[in-house]
Formats: structure tokens, sequence, C-alpha cells
């Protein structure tokens, strides 16, 4: 996954490309570039490392002009160096192009290209984008129409920003990768997500599929197959650009955890008639598949605990990549509930595509206004927790369970209950933080240096400690697990001895059985830390979260999502950054 940026007006371009090109960092950020069009033509500055890194040495703001592109990379063809950072150009300088995803033919298309004696210099797939659309321009066509001419050559999902030199235009084109154009006063801008531009403009155009904007003096939106122009509706986006800033707090991740009491309870502000709308697709199906990844896929394990507890209804849990593999059980009374915070990750969207291709109704609750998830599914509930910047995710995780326990009470007709039990548990958020957060700094430090760790929860609490096992390991680099309680006896236990730490998940309901399994992890030597409404004679540690029924997942993962930010923190990792890691993958 990359971040890409376009920028056409009348202000310093360089200036406003950085500034984007900084909040889409979390797309990507192994290598950075930028390129602007001046007095003396395109010039590209670019290099490897993340955005400040590579201005340091750069300095991207020299660039004088008033139009130009910028990417944030995140390697996928070619290795990450200078040559293969974005943007790319074309062999006679004058096409510039930043892309996010995977051209599949370009290897067919490079040879073409060779025999007709371009020379290329990267390991990248970008880079035939700029020589096709060179190609067309030498053989008498527009820019444009040789822009065109190239999206409907080239295969795979893609977004791109263009740059043509003699024109001084820029195209934005999208398939299958997100692209949105900000519409200010007198400027346009192009991004892969609106915290890109949001400071300048809150009028927002989400490009579909196989569309692209021409920016001029004015816009235009075409469909790229056919040429025809689409006139499109401007949304207003509704929330602040300060919310995608990081305010008083060193980090996103601290920033996201601690604004988790305002979340949850904007996530419990649903309009009764879209959740009836949602709960009628629930009641009425013959089967309904839950799928998700990573963070958001644990929210559908937990989700199936409280339809289970609540509905007393069988909903399938799946991970997104694994569901086509159920082909034989999906018809159009099929339900398929898409979880995402980013509404753009691959293995999501591919499994949205193929339930629609056998008649399956489908449902997305997702965070990102606008994403391809959006435009796929039938019926959106929108997570309302804001930008999520940190690429680990925090608040959507508990906006997803709220949503998603509103809707399990909703399927018994008790939307207002649920109601009324998230925003009680919202209310708990700050206080449960500042009575916890110094005990786990504390904890943060005995840990730092431990190599394995593990979670265990029963009920309720066993996807919960699924999900604190992956904020863990995606932020700290330590080795976390998370097992349902009673599962960590049948082999794992190999691994449990003199100090090693274990987490114990527990709750009112679980308590007597989870006390077994805590007892035999401490009759190996482990260090046990409790995270629990009561303390324990046999917790070496405790943090007291109250419990909240239904909704224990929801409070008993805040923890362990600031244990994990002060776990890096500890051993010096940049917690907004992961090693190997994006906020959204959109490869599958
Ligand atoms: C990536 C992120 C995870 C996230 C997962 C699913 O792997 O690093 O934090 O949980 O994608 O993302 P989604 O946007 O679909 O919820």
């Amino acid at each position: 996954m990359c971040g890409i940026v376009g920028y056409k007006g009348f202000k310093k371009a360089s200036k406003i490309l950085l500034d984007s090109v900084r909040r889409l960092e979390y797309r990507g950020y192994d290598s950075v570039g930028m390129a602007v069009l001046g007095e003396s033509g395109i010039i590209v500055k670019k290099g490897a490392g993340n955005v400040d890194k590579v201005n340091n040495e750069l300095f991207f703001e020299e660039l004088e002009g008033s139009i130009g592109v910028a990417h944030t990379r995140w390697a996928t063809t070619g290795e990450v160096n200078n040559v293969n950072s974005h943007p790319h150009l074309s062999n006679n300088n004058k096409i510039c192009v930043v892309h996010n995803g995977i051209v599949e033919n370009y290897q067919e298309i490079k040879k073409f290209l060779e025999n007709k004696g371009f020379c290329f210099i990267s390991q990248t797939d970008t880079e035939v984008i700029p020589n096709y659309v060179q190609y067309f321009i030498d053989n008498g066509e527009s820019f444009e129409d040789a822009v065109k001419k190239t999206l409907r050559i080239i295969k795979g999902s893609f977004a791109v920003v263009i740059m043509s030199e003699d024109d001084g235009i820029i195209i934005g084109a999208r398939r299958g990768s997100p692209l949105v154009l900000g519409i200010g006063f007198g400027e346009f801008f192009l991004a892969s997500d609106v915290p890109a531009f949001s400071e300048c403009t809150d009028k927002v155009v989400y490009l579909d599929d196989d569309e692209f904007a021409v920016l001029g003096d004015d816009y235009h939106i075409y469909d790229f197959n056919t040429g025809r122009e689409n006139f499109k509706k401007i949304n207003i986006i509704n929330w602040s650009f300060e919310q995608a800033k990081k305010g008083e707090y060193e980090h996103f991740m601290l920033k996201e955890i601690n604004e988790q009491g305002n979340t949850i309870k904007k996530a419990a502000e649903q309009s009764i008639e879209l959740i009836r709308e949602a709960t009628d697709l629930i009641n009425g199906a013959c089967g309904v598949f839950l799928v998700g990844c990573g963070t958001s896929y644990h929210a559908c394990v937990s989700a199936s605990y409280i339809f289970s507890k609540i509905a007393k209804k069988h909903v399938n849990v799946l991970l997104a990549s694994e569901f086509r593999n159920y082909e034989h059980f999906l018809s159009s009374n099929t339900l398929v509930i898409a979880v995402s915070q980013s509404g753009e990750t691959a293995d999501v969207i591919d499994a949205v595509s193929f339930a629609k291709k056998h008649g399956c109704r489908t449902l997305s609750i997702v965070n990102v206004m606008g994403s391809t998830l959006t435009r796929l599914c039938s019926l959106n509930i929108m997570m309302n927790a804001g930008p999520e910047i940190c690429v680990l995710s925090t608040k959507s995780y508990t906006s997803q369970l709220a949503v998603l326990t509103l809707l399990a009470y909703s399927a018994v007709d008790k939307f207002k209950q649920a109601k009324k039990l998230l925003v009680d548990v919202a209310g708990k958020v700050n206080d449960l933080i500042n009575n916890i957060n110094d005990d786990l700094k504390l904890l943060a430090g005995k840990l730092k240096r431990v190599n394995d760790l593990f979670l265990i929860g029963r009920d309720l609490a066993y996807p919960s400690a699924l999900e604190g096992a992956l904020k863990i390991k995606e932020v700290s680099y330590i080795h976390a697990e998370g097992f349902a309680g009673a599962e960590l006896k049948h082999g794992t236990m190999a691994l449990i001895q003199d100090g090693v730490p274990v987490i114990a998940l527990n709750t009112r309901g679980t308590n007597d059985l989870l006390v077994n399994n805590i007892m035999e992890v401490k009759a190996r030597g482990a260090f046990v830390i409790g995270i629990d409404s009561r303390n324990n004679e046999l917790y070496d540690f405790f943090i007291k979260v109250p419990g909240a029924d239904i909704a224990d997942p929801v409070l008993m993962i805040i923890p362990i999502q600031l244990l994990a930010y002060y776990l890096a923190l500890a051993k010096n990792l940049n917690p907004d950054q992961p090693r190997n890691l994006a906020k959204s993958v959109t490869v599958k």
C-alpha cells in the first residue's frame, strides 16, 4: 500500500504536498518523493526513508510551482531504494506518475515499449505508465486521450496521479485502489485518503472505479472506458481536520486509545431506521457470515459470542481471505457482513465481491466514508470513529464491537437496551485509563525484555485475548499469543516456565474455570497478570477493569492497548509506524 497525492492550484505546491504526504504516512513509509512543475519543467526529488528523513536530506519545499504530485511508498514491486521511489518519469521527462497498486501486466507492456525504443531504469511496475502515456502522445494523441488509452490497457488494481509538463494539468484515476478529489476555492487536491487535504477543504468527491478526474482550471470526471463525463455528488466531510492531528498527544496511538470514551458513544449513536434495516437483513437471512481481517476479524469473533448469547443466533465468522472456500453455502438468502476500518482491505473487498457474484446480500461496518467497501455493499453502517491514523487499530476495534453489539440486541428488539449499555460503558473509559495508566507504564518496564507472552481468556474474553496478543506483537515485536483458557494445556503449556508472563483476562462469568487455567500456569512458574474486576491472590500483577457484562470485551482490551503502547515506548520503538506493517493492506 502507498499514499499518493496531487495538487493543482495557486499556492506553493511543495508545502501542501509535503503536509499531505505526511498525513498519508500511515499507508506506507519506506520511501517518499515529490515532483513539482516549475518554470524549468518537472523537477523530481525522491529517496528511501520516511518523510522526515528524506525531507531532511532533500528539502522538498525548495521546489517551486503550484502544481505537483507526491508519494509515500510501501514497496510491492521492486526493492526499497531511491530509484524505485516514486514519482516516475517518462523517457522524455514530461510525464510524471505516482501510483498505488499493482500493474499486473507490466512485463508485457515493458517488452512492448522496449521494442519501441523506451528504456527503463527502475524495477517497478509503475514506470510503464508514464512511458505508455508518452508513447501515445508521440503518436499524436492528446495527454487526456493518451492517459485514457493507457488506463484501458493496464490490468490490476491501481490509483494514479499523472502530471503533464506540456499541458500543466494533472489527472487522477482509479480502479480498485482509493482516490478522492478535494475541491477548494481555485484549487484541487487528489489523494488516497481525505486527511491528506482536510485542512484545506471539506468538499470531497469520491471517485469510482474506472473514473478519471482531469484537473485544469476546473475539474471534470470521466469514465475512462466509455469517455462519458460523470457529474458527481460533492460530499461534505463530517469530521474536523483537528481530529486527524496528534494535538496534545505524543503519538496517534495514545490519542486514539484516549478517544474511545467518545468514539464508543458515537458508534452507538446509530439511526434506529438504519439499524432496523440491518436487523431485517440479519433476521431474514438463512446464513449470516461475518468477515474481516486482523483486528476487524477479532471483532467478528467477539460478535459471534454476543449474537449467540443475546440473539440466540449462530453467525459464521471467517477470515475474509478464507471466505471463498465456503462457496457452496452461499445463496441469495445469505447475508455477508464485512467489518473493516478502512473499507479498502483487499481480502475483504474480494470476499464481498465474491459474495455478490453468488447473489448474497451485503452489509458493511466501516469507518471510512466513500471507501470501496461502502460502494460495494447494499447497506453500510458507519463506525463514526473519526480518522484512525496509527497503523494499529484501537478505537476502531471498540467501535466495531459497539456496532456489532447494537445489531445483536436489535435482532431481538432490544436496541435501546444496547444503546444504554454502550453509553454507560463509554462513560467509564476515561476513569479506567486514568486509574490504570501508571500501573501499565510500570508493567511495560517489567516486561520489555521478555521474548514470549501469552494471553488467556474464556468465553467473551477469548477474542479479547486474540486481539490483545495482536496489539502487543504488532507494536512491541514481543512474541505474543492469545488462547482460550482451556486450550493452553494442549501443547503450548510446554513453553511456560519460570517468569514467562501470562495475562489472564478474567470476568465474573469465567472466573471459576479460568482460575484452574491460571493455577496450571502458575504451577509452571508463570508471572500472572490479572485483568479483572476483582483482585485474586493468584495474580502477581493486577489491573482492575470494571465489569461490563456483555460489553466486557470493550473495556477489557483498553489496558492491553495501553500496555502495548508503553511496551513500544520502553523499547524505543515508534508506536505509530511498526516495522513491516501498513494500515490497510490493499493487496491480496
Ligand atoms: C492491516 C492493519 C490492521 C487491520 C487490518 C484490517 O493489517 O495493520 O491493523 O486490523 O489491516 O484492516 P481493516 O481496515 O480492514 O479493518
